[in-house]
C-alpha cells in the first residue's frame, strides 16, 4: 500500500486497530485506489530509473497518462505518475477461479482468522533494492573486494554472532565512473562463514542438524519474527520500533530470529540492524501454510521476486539460511486439506516444481555461499532422500521441528520432542491491559466478552490459555469485574512465561546428549517475537514493544551460563548449560527456600555443552532438610552456578510441587518506592513480608522497561532498575505503578 495512502487511512479513519474495526475496514480491501503524485525532473537528465518499493500489491503505473509498465518495472523518466491498485481479494479470487483444472488448497482460512480467501493465488509484493547495482558497478566492487581479502585475509576480523565475539565490519571504499556519471560510495563488508551440519550422529539414527559459523558450532537462541505492522510503511521509515524489537532480542541473550514465511521480506534496515547487532536470521521465502499454483505466469513472478530478494540480501552476514516455505512439507506429507489419495501425486510434484526446480535453483544460482532448506519443518537430506516430502517432516531425528500441545501439562518435559532444532514452540498470552485499553472501550474489560473472542484468532485459544493456567495455578476470582480481568490478563502471561520456560530448558540442556538415538538439539526458537495488532498472541512482546512476562523469563532461560533444573524419576537433576567460548568448573548451591542450602563438588563444564552436575532424589533431599520440615508444597528450590570465585549466570528455581496446591503460601503484601538516584536512574525498591511468585511490576503505558520482572522473590528486600524509553518522573511512575504477585490473583 502507497504510504500516503495509509497515512490517509490513519488520518482520515480511526484507529485500523480499535476494537472492531478490523472487520469493518474490509471494504478498503474490496475496492479498487488510485494513487497520484507530482514530480520533477531536471531536462538535463539522460536516463533514471523509477524505484517502487512494496506497491500492495495489483497495480498499473502510468507516467503521464501513458501506461509504463506493472508494479515490478523500473521506468524511464517523465514528470508524473499515477498507480492504478486493484482490489487484492478480487483478484486473488478471479485468478483462483480461472485456475479451474484442479484446486489449489486452502480456499479460505479458518472463520476464526477472520482472513481473506485465495491468498495463495497473489504474491503480495515485497520490497525492492533501491540500490539495484548494474554490472560494472558490480564489477568494482568485486575487484576491490578481492584486492581487500588478498591483502588482509590471514588477519580479516570476523563477524560474529550476538554472544560470541564481535560484529566486525570493514568499509569498501569504492569510487569510479560509470555511464550515468561518478558514483562514490562506502559500503560495510562482513566476513563470516557459515556451514548447516547434517552427519551421521554416533548411537543415534539420523542425522545431526546444527549450524557452524567460522567454523564454531552455535547453538541457535531466539524466536520467530513476524511483520511488525499489518500497513508497513508505518513501521519502516522510522527505525523506532523496529530497532526496539532487535535490540530487546539481544538484551534478552538472543542470537537467532527466523522471519517467517507468512509474512514480509523485511526492509533493508531490518538486516543492516541484524548485521551490527550480531542476529543470525533464518530466512523463509515468503510461502505458508497452502500449496501453491504453479502455472507458468506464476512461476515467473515467483523467480523474478526470488532473485531480487537474494541479491538484495546476500550481502547481509545476519542471513545464515534461505528456507522455501513454512510447513508446507509438513501439510502434505500429513494431508492437511484432505486431497485425494489418487490426487496426491500433482500436488507432490507441483510442490517440488516451485520450490526446487525453481526457488532452490534460483537460490543457488544467485548465492552459493548460504544452505537452503526447502521447507521448516523439515527432515533437511533426508527429505531429499525421500523425494523432497518426507512421510514424516517431524521426524526428531532429522532436521527441524516444530511442536504446539495446549492441553498437555506444559511442566511436563517427558512429553516434550527431543529433536535436533526447534525452530518454533509457543503458548499464547494476552497483552498487558494498558495495551488492550488502547483499543477498547469499558464494556470490553471481561474475558468473556464480544471484543475478547474477536481479538483472538486461535480456534479455542482463550479457554486453551485458562485450562493450561489452571492446571498449576488458582485461577482469578475477585468479586471485582475489573480487577477479574486483570488478574486473568496477569496469569496467562505466568502460564505462558513458565511453560515456554521449562520447554526451553529442556531444549538447551539436550545440546550434548543422545538419548534412545535423540537429542544433540542445536536451536531453540520459540513462537514468536513480537505482535502485528493488541490481541492474544504467542508473542513474548507486545505490540508497541512492552515486554511481556515472557520476554523478560527469555533473558534469563538464554543467558549465556544457565543452571537447569528438573525432576527425572523422583530425583532432582540440575544441568549447567554453557554457551561461552572457554571451559568452567562450576557447582551448584541448591536452596530449600527458606529451610536450608546444599552445595555440589566442582564439575568441569566445556564451552557450548551442557553437563549433569547435580543429581539426587528428592525425597533424601527433603528429608535432609531442616529435620524434614520441608515438603514439596512448603518449600521451593532456588538454584545457582558457582565457579570458584563467583556467581555464574542467573538464579533459578523448580517448584517441587504446582502452586496451586501450595501450602502456607501467603499474602506477600509487597510495599514498592520509585526512587531517582543520583545519576538519574530509576529503581523501585520492594519490600516483601513473604516469599512471592511471579512478582509483576507494571508502569501502564509509560514507555520503558524492567532491570527484572515476574521474578521469585525470596528475600525480604529487592531493587529493580527502570529504564524510561523517554522522559518521566518519579511522580509519573508512583502514579502508574502497580505490583501483582500470584498470591494476589485469588
Ligand atoms: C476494479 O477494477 C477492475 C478492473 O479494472 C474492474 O473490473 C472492477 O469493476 C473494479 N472494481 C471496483 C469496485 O471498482
Ligand atoms: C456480542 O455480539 C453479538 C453478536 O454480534 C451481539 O448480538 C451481542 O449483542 C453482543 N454483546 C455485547 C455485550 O455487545
Ligand atoms: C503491609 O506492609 C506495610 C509496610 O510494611 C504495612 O504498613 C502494612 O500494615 C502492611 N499491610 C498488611 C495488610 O499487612
Ligand atoms: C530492607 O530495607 C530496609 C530499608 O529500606 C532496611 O531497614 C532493612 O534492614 C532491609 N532488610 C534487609 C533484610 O536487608
Amino acid at each position: 500500500m502507497p504510504a500516503c495512502l495509509s497515512v490517509c487511512l490513519s488520518v482520515c479513519l480511526s484507529d485500523l486497530y480499535f476494537r472492531f474495526n478490523d472487520v469493518a475496514y474490509r471494504w478498503i480491501a474490496l475496492d479498487n485506489w488510485t494513487y497520484t503524485t507530482t514530480f520533477s525532473a531536471s531536462t538535463e537528465l539522460r536516463y533514471f530509473q523509477l524505484v517502487f518499493e512494496g506497491v500492495d500489491t495489483v497495480a498499473s503505473i502510468s507516467l503521464n497518462g501513458v501506461v509504463v509498465g506493472k508494479t515490478d518495472n523500473m521506468f524511464r523518466r517523465y514528470v508524473m505518475k499515477k498507480v492504478s491498485l486493484l482490489s487484492p481479494v478480487v483478484y486473488a479470487s478471479e485468478r483462483s477461479r480461472d485456475h479451474s483444472s484442479y484446486r489449489v488448497p486452502p480456499d479460505c482460512p479458518p472463520p476464526v482468522q477472520k482472513g481473506e480467501c485465495h491468498v495463495n493465488f497473489i504474491r503480495k509484493v515485497s520490497r525492492f533494492n533501491s540500490w539495484e547495482l548494474t554490472s560494472s558497478f558490480q564489477l568494482i566492487v568485486f575487484i576491490v573486494l578481492c584486492v581487500c581479502v588478498c591483502v588482509c585475509s590471514n588477519q580479516v576480523k570476523l563477524w560474529w554472532p550476538s554472544g560470541h565475539g564481535e560484529q566486525h565490519s570493514y568499509h569498501l571504499s569504492v569510487r569510479g565512473t560509470l555511464l550515468e556519471g561518478p558514483l562514490c560510495i562506502n559500503p560495510k563488508v562482513y566476513f563470516r562463514t557459515v556451514e548447516l551440519v547434517q552427519e551421521p550422529i554416533a548411537g543415534s539414527p539420523g542425522l545431526s542438524f546444527y549450524f557452524r559459523v567460522n567454523k564454531k558450532p552455535i547453538f541457535l537462541k531466539g524466536s520467530n519474527w513476524i511483520p511488525a505492522h499489518a500497513l508497513q510503511d508505518l513501521v519502516s521509515p522510522s527505525e523506532g520500533p523496529v530497532w526496539n524489537l532487535l535490540q530487546s532480542s539481544v538484551d534478552a541473550n538472543m542470537n537467532a530470529l527466523r522471519v517467517w514465511g507468512g509474512g514480509v521480506y523485511e526492509q533493508d534496515l531490518f538486516y543492516s540492524l541484524c548485521d551490527e547487532m550480531g542476529i543470525m536470521i533464518w530466512q523463509d521465502f515468503m510461502f505458508a501454510c497452502a500449496m501453491y499454483p504453479t502455472d507458468p505466469d506464476f512461476i515467473e513472478t515467483v523467480r523474478e521476486e526470488v532473485g531480487q530478494q537474494v541479491r538484495r540480501l546476500k550481502s547481509h552476514p545476519s542471513v545464515i539460511v534461505w528456507s522455501g516455505n513454512n510447513e508446507n512439507e509438513a501439510a502434505l506429507a500429513t494431508d492437511w486439506f484432505g486431497i485425494p489419495v489418487a490426487q496426491q501425486p500433482r500436488y507432490h510434484r507441483d510442490y517440488v516444481t516451485l520450490y526446487v526446480d525453481n526457488i532452490r535453483a534460483v537460490v543457488q544460482k544467485e548465492d552459493g555461499s548460504r544452505p537452503f532448506l526447502v521447507s521448516s519443518p523439515t527432515n533437511g537430506a533426508e527429505s531429499q532422500q525421500e523425494g523432497w516430502v518426507a512421510h514424516d517432516p517431524y521426524d526428531v531425528h532429522y532436521g527441524d521441528t516444530h511442536y504446539y500441545s495446549y492441553s498437555h501439562a506444559c511442566w511436563d518435559w517427558t512429553a516434550l520432542p527431543r529433536t535436533r532444532f526447534a525452530s518454533e514452540y509457543g503458548f499464547q498470552s494476552w497483552p498487558s491491559f494498558s495495551t488492550l485499553q488502547k483499543v477498547s472501550v469499558s464494556e470490553d474489560w471481561s474475558y468473556g466478552s464480544n471484543f475478547s473472542s474477536h481479538r483472538q484468532h486461535h480456534q479455542t485459544g482463550n479457554q486453551q490459555m485458562l485450562q493450561q493456567a489452571g492446571l498449576h495455578y488458582r485461577l482469578p476470582d475477585s468479586a471485582d469485574p475489573l480487577k477479574r480481568y486483570k488478574d486473568t490478563l496477569y496469569i496467562t502471561q505466568v502460564m505462558q512465561a513458565q511453560c515456554v520456560k521449562v520447554q526451553t530448558e529442556f531444549y538447551r540442556r539436550s545440546q550434548s546428549e543422545v538419548i534412545e538415538g535423540k537429542g544433540h538439539t542445536m536451536g531453540a526458537l520459540y513462537w514468536q517475537l513480537n505482535d502485528i495488532w493488541q490481541g492474544p498472541s504467542w508473542s513474548s512482546i507486545e505490540f508497541g514493544g512492552k515486554w511481556k512476562m515472557l520476554h523478560y523469563f527469555a533473558k534469563d532461560f538464554f543467558s549465556p551460563v544457565l543452571p537447569v533444573g528438573f525432576e527425572d524419576q523422583g530425583s532432582l537433576v540440575v544441568y549447567a548449560v554453557s554457551d561461552l567460548s572457554h571451559d568452567l568448573h562450576l557447582r551448584t548451591w541448591s536452596s530449600l527456600d527458606p529451610v536450608c542450602t546444599v552445595a555440589s563438588g566442582l564439575v568441569l563444564v566445556e564451552g557450548g555443552s551442557a553437563e549433569v552436575i547435580h543429581k539426587q532424589p528428592i525425597t533424601a533431599l527433603l528429608a535432609g532438610c531442616g529435620g524434614g520440615s520441608c515438603t514439596r508444597l512448603t518449600c521451593l528450590l532456588t538454584f545457582h552456578l558457582e565457579d570458584v570465585n563467583s556467581q555464574q549466570g542467573p538464579i533459578n528455581h523448580l517448584f517441587l510441587g504446582s502452586p496451586k496446591n501450595a501450602q502456607r503460601m501467603l499474602r506477600p503484601n509487597i510495599t514498592a518506592e520509585v526512587q531517582q538516584d543520583e545519576t538519574g536512574r530509576y529503581t523501585v525498591a520492594l519490600k516483601s513480608s513473604a516469599v512471592a511468585a511471579f512478582v509483576w511490576l507494571d508502569v501502564g503505558d509509560v514507555p520503558g522497561r524492567f532491570s527484572t520482572n515476574g521474578f521469585l522473590m525470596t528475600t525480604r528486600n529487592r531493587t529493580v532498575t527502570f529504564n524510561p524509553w523517554g522522559p518521566t518522573s518519579t511522580q509519573q511512575l508512583t502514579r502508574a505503578l502497580t505490583v501483582t504477585s500470584l498470591r494476589d490473583v485469588y
